[in-house]
């Protein structure tokens, strides 16, 4: 798949991505606010283990953010199961040098239409650990609503935070 958003694309990973994945992967600030399925330090191993997932996958739920021609980023879906199976988890990152351009709110809005029709959905959840301001306007900016707060439910960098859940729904 290939999806022009104006400052970005959004496309399927290759493996050809390894080099540059693991160049704005490996950072810090960018794992801060991330899973912890999103390592670090991010090493060959751990991109060949993502293009493993990937290409296990009957179908790519995860993306690459490519600008001029690189990926620097990543967009995808964890599609729900049984009573969960028209929600999906959303999420994304970018790397560092590419902050505050405007190009992650451009593949957000283009990456959630493109979930919610390809795979059926009504209900995409975002839950934003509470310090990330720049991801809440992201999701605010590409429609999603704020919906909660799941207080202290996440471990992370030695903190237990709150995580403010936002979602789009159809
Ligand atoms: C969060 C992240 C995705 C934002 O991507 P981006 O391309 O810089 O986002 P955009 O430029 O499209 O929009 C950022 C918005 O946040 C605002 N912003 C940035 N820092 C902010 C802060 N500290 N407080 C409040 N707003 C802030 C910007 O002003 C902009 O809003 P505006 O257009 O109204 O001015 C990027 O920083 C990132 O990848 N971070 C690490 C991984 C991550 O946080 N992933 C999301 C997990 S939920």
């Amino acid at each position: 798949m290939r999806i022009e958003c104006g400052l970005c694309a959004i496309r399927d990973w290759q493996t050809s991505d390894e080099a540059a994945l693991i160049a704005v992967a490996n950072n810090r600030n960018v794992w801060r606010n991330l899973h912890h399925r999103f390592p670090h330090p991010y090493t060959q191993a751990d991109a060949e283990f993502w293009f493993s997932l990937l290409a296990a996958m009957p179908e790519p739920t995860h993306w690459a953010i490519e600008v001029d021609g690189i990926a620097i980023g990543g967009v995808g879906v964890d599609l729900g199961e049984g009573i969960f199976a028209k929600s999906a988890q959303f999420g994304y990152w970018l790397g560092e040098q590419y902050w505050g351009r405007g190009i992650m709110t451009a593949a957000v809005r283009a990456a959630s239409e493109y979930a919610l029709n390809r795979f059926g959905l009504v209900r995409l959840e975002a839950p934003v650990f509470a310090w990330n301001a720049a991801s809440m306007r992201v999701l605010e900016k590409a429609g999603f609503e704020r919906e909660g707060l799941l207080r202290k439910s996440v471990l992370k960098d030695c903190q237990l935070i709150d995580q403010v859940l936002y979602a789009l729904v159809r």
